[in-house]
């Protein structure tokens, strides 16, 4: 097996420092999840995209799952705006786009259009209800999409961490240099527990390295912070993993808690960074009880495994069995549930905001320790 193709079968690059804007005085301010997608696109994140998406583009995403040349593509990445800012915009000009007053970036404005949100809500999220944390997202930004190829000018980083910043280049020339043929991909929006543990280090028996890629792009605010998380991981790799078969870095895109479609996205975009296999565990890039359990593995069936370029590696809900004295999911425990220890989110972050510990059954003991100092530098804490 070679490492993937890249999705669209090459990496786009839509980075130039050396671009000049002097010229160019229309412009369009940025949320947090536009800059970060800006910088995705450019990098080769989001191959094949090359600009933020066009009407035509949006409709075909959100109606088949792909874009109009076939390919699959499950979230639109739209850079919506205000209808003040549209309506001094024109088609065919170019508008710098900024974040904070600082230009980061160039659009080639090919379309002004107005999205219907509530067919993107039920397409994409599969609810309209205003508590989903996507849904309620969507609806808070701009009511105008801007259509066009864009140009990163300003590669300056906003988030902390710089030494896990890699583009998709620089993570296959790692792999490269490791020797490593396949890899799996893990997404993570939360501090690694030992369920987490367990299924990466079920997939580690059966491919080569893993890429423990978590997402620290914009999260619900009472999902635990990202620089808190970065710190479990580090010590959870230093104790626990071998150090030569697992790459970390940071995913710096926005969670969208959009379930199964994300569940698609987050497997294109981690075959881009290079990876042959991607793991797709219980209730995948879900929130509350929007989607069933495992919804986010069945999307999956819709495509192929060609199509797709990358493997998806599916597990059970896994927990600890007390008889098994182990990490265990229903495929391998013949116990009763009295037996099994699932901790939930909501048990855990209410154990910590009462300054009890978690068992380690659920999380290590240094997970757990950097999780309590967390909690009281913020005064608050999330573990889902
Ligand atoms: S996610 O929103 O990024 O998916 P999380 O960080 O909790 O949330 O999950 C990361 C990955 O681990 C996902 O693939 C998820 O399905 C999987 N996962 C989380 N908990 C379990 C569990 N107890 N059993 C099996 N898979 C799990």
């Amino acid at each position: 097996m070679q490492i993937s193709i890249p999705h669209g079968g090459s990496l786009i690059n839509r980075i130039n420092p050396n671009y000049d804007y002097s010229h160019i005085n229309k412009e369009i301010e940025l949320d947090e999840i536009a800059l970060s997608d800006l910088q995705l696109i450019a990098t080769g994140v989001y191959s094949p995209l090359t600009g933020f998406l066009s009407q035509r583009d949006y409709q075909s995403v959100i109606d088949k799952t792909r874009l109009p040349n076939g390919f699959i593509w499950s979230i639109p990445i739209t850079l919506p705006t205000d209808e003040t800012t549209a309506k001094k915009l024109a088609l065919d000009e170019k508008a710098r786009l900024t974040y904070k007053g600082k230009v980061y970036g160039m659009i080639e404005i090919n379309e002004i259009y107005k999205p219907n949100k509530l067919v993107e809500t039920k397409r994409v999220y599969q609810t309209e209800d205003l508590a989903h944390p996507g849904v309620k997202k969507l609806f808070s930004r701009g009511d105008v999409y801007i259509g066009g190829p864009i140009t990163l000018v300003n590669r300056s980083i906003l988030h902390k961490f710089q030494q896990y910043t890699f583009d998709p280049l620089e993570t296959r020339n790692t792999f490269k240099q490791k020797g490593w043929k396949t890899i799996v991909g893990f997404q993570t929006r939360n501090p690694v527990h030992r369920a987490h543990e367990y299924i990466q280090k079920t997939a580690l028996e059966i491919v080569d390295g893993l890429f423990l890629n978590p997402l620290v792009g914009e999260t619900k605010a009472d999902d635990i912070p990202a620089d808190v998380r970065m710190e479990s991981y580090e010590v959870l790799l230093n104790n626990y993993y071998p150090k030569d078969r697992v790459c970390l870095a940071v995913f710096p895109a926005a969670m969208r808690y959009a379930g199964p479609k994300e569940a698609i996205f987050h497997a294109i975009v981690r075959k881009n960074y290079g990876c042959t296999h991607f793991i797709v565990g219980r209730d995948h890039a879900g929130v509350g009880d929007y989607y069933g359990t495992y919804d986010a593995q069945r999307i999956f069936d819709q495509f192929t495994i060609d199509e797709l370029g990358i493997t998806p590696l599916f597990f059970e809900h896994s927990f600890y069995c007390k008889k098994c004295e182990n990490m265990a999911s229903t495929k391998t425990c013949p116990h009763k549930k009295e037996d099994r220890l699932i901790l939930s989110g909501t048990k855990v972050r209410e154990m910590l905001r009462n300054g009890e510990v978690p068992p380690t059954e659920f999380s290590r003991r240094e997970v757990i320790e950097v999780l309590m100092r967390g909690n009281e530098k913020k005064g608050r804490c999330s573990y889902e």
